[in-house]
C-alpha cells in the first residue's frame, strides 16, 4: 500500500508516518508538507536513508501542484493532518483572507479530495485500508 500523508511533518502526521513505516513491511509514505511553522522535518530525521519515505514539500490548497504529486507518486490512499490550528494563531487571525486556514471550512479541505477523487477515476479505485 503506498499512501500520501498530508501534514506529516507535524506532531501527529509524524508519529503517523512512523507507525505506518514501523508496522507494515511492504508499505511506503509519500509525505507532502508546506512545512509551516508547525512544520519540523526533523520530527522524521530517523527516517533519513528509509526507501519507503519520500517528502515533497507542496502546499495542498496548491491544487496543480498536488495534482503533479499524484501523477508521480500514485498513491493509493490519502490521510491529512495539514492543519493550521494553533490556538494563540487562530485567537491573532481567525481567517486570513489571502491564505485561508487548512481547516477552516471549504477551500483548502476539499483539494487533497478532489485530487484523490480525480486519480481515482484515472488509476486505482480508493479503497479503505486494511
Ligand atoms: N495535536 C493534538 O493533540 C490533536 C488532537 C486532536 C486533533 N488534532 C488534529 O490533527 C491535525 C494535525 O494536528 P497536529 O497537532 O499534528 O498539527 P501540527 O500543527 O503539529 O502539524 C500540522 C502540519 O500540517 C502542515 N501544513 C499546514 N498547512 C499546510 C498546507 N496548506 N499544506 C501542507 N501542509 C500543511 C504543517 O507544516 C504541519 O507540519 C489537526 O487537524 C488537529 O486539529 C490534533
Amino acid at each position: 500500500m503506498r499512501i500520501l500523508v498530508a501534514g506529516g511533518a507535524g506532531f501527529i502526521g509524524s508519529n503517523f508516518i512512523r507507525y505506518l513505516l514501523g508496522a507494515h513491511g511492504g508499505w511506503s509514505v509519500v509525505n507532502v508538507d508546506k512545512l509551516t511553522y508547525a512544520g519540523n522535518l526533523a520530527n522524521l530525521e530517523d527516517m533519513a536513508g528509509e526507501p519507503r519515505y519520500r517528502f515533497h514539500r507542496a502546499d495542498i490548497c496548491d491544487a496543480a501542484g498536488i495534482a503533479r504529486i499524484f501523477a508521480e507518486e500514485k498513491p493509493e490512499a490519502v490521510v491529512n493532518f495539514a492543519a493550521e490550528t494553533h490556538v494563540d494563531r487562530s485567537i491573532d487571525v481567525p481567517v486570513a483572507p489571502s491564505e485561508p486556514y487548512t481547516s477552516s471550512p471549504g477551500t483548502c479541505r476539499s483539494r487533497p479530495t478532489r485530487c484523490t477523487a480525480r486519480w481515482g477515476r484515472r488509476g486505482t479505485s480508493p479503497r479503505s485500508l486494511p
